[in-house]
């Protein structure tokens, strides 16, 4: 049978980086959308088109991802099954109806569905570090596998949008896993757990999309153009071109192969360093006032990636290149010179 990747997600910063690996291997991908017009934003994409995709690309409309039965036809025929498509805890969202729910129900139906569907060999959802680390890091190191005890009973409102996301990432682990156990699928799932995501996003466009349609990466945009996040964020990062090998890793690792199910991505980092990467790399543009030093603090914790390190075949890619990357696209769409 040939491998036929269904990406969810492919509107965003992760679901996307997905997608553009999963063409460059030569796959044959469909991803869904919420409406054509969103269908579209990645069909044009330049990075898309370049890799001149012709009939390995498709797409599906799923106006409503948490409906029962939504990915019942869009998973005909699929073997993989990537799901990067569950919110980020925006301030504007509604915590209950925009980010707890659809990152529960949308990953519950997708795995329904799966049972239904023959084709299917693995399902991998994208989890965050706080499914493992609850709502208050412990001081000692966690790792994909860690599992936070559920209260009871599980909250039904919140008082903020990260407290929704925090509960919703550890709820839809604690499914999943029951899923696995109770309704024994003939499917293998996994989890890849990123830290802050960061890295160059094909979908920004220009300099303001890169501020403020950027998911994860406004933060770091805002440390590099002398803004000041009101907030401490985890200090554990990944790479997205690591986030997306990752992805496609686990999709692809054999059924039969030992080991662990759930990898995690997310190496120590302190944020007050953003600025000093993008001095190095790029003098000039600081000289001329093009980036400055901005507040991002950083909430120290500890994880154990070493799993996802050895799914990749070793080192982890460093903040300072994610930095440099995300800076460089910021001038590239300035029109500037890199230096
Ligand atoms: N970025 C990070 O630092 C980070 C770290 C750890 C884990 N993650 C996880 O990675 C996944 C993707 O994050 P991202 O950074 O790529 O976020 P993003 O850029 O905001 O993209 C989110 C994607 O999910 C879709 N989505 C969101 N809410 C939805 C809903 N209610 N129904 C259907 N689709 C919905 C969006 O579709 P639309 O375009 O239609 O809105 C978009 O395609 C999420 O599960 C997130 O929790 C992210």
């Amino acid at each position: 049978m040939s491998t036929i990747i269904l990406i969810t997600g492919a509107t965003g910063l992760i679901g996307f980086r997905i997608l553009l690996a999963a063409l460059a291997a030569g796959h044959e991908v469909r991803y869904t959308a919420r409406s054509e017009d969103k269908a579209r934003i990645v069909s044009s994409n330049p990075a898309v088109r370049k890799l001149a995709p012709g009939d390995r690309l498709s797409s599906v409309v799923i106006p409503d991802f948490a409906a029962d039965g939504a990915f019942d036809s869009a998973l005909k025929g699929v073997t993989h099954v990537i799901h990067a498509g569950a919110p980020v805890p925006m301030p504007t969202f509604d915590p209950v109806t925009q980010v707890f729910q659809p990152t529960v129900k949308i990953s519950s139906g997708i795995l329904s569905s799966a049972l239904k569907t023959s084709s299917v060999q693995r399902v991998v959802i994208t989890s965050s570090i706080v499914a493992n680390l609850g709502p208050t890091p412990p001081p000692t190191a966690v790792f994909a596998g860690t599992r936070v005890p559920l209260p009871s009973p599980v909250p039904s409102t919140f008082s903020n949008v990260f407290e929704a996301y925090v509960m919703g990432k550890m709820v839809e682990m604690h499914n999943s896993d029951e899923f696995v156990k109770t309704r024994n699928p003939s499917f293998t799932v996994s989890h890849v757990v990123p830290g802050y995501v960061f890295g160059r996003n094909e979908l920004a466009l220009d300099t303001a999309m890169m501020q403020t349609q950027n998911s994860s990466n406004n933060f770091l945009v805002v440390g590099m153009l002398g803004g000041e996040l009101p907030m401490p964020i985890h200090g554990s990062f990944a790479h997205i071109d690591d986030v997306a090998d990752a992805h496609l890793r686990v999709a692809l690792l054999n059924p039969e192969t030992e080991g662990p199910t759930d990898f995690g991505i997310a190496t120590e980092v302190d944020y007050a360093t953003i600025f000093d990467h993008v001095k190095e790399a790029f003098p000039k543009a600081v000289v001329a006032g093009v980036f400055k030093k901005g507040k991002v603090p950083t909430l120290p914790m500890k994880y154990d990636s070493s799993d996802a390190e050895r799914l990749l075949g070793g080192k982890l890619k460093s903040f300072k290149s994610a930095v440099v990357d995300v800076a460089g696209q910021y001038l590239e769409q300035l029109g500037m010179e890199k230096a």
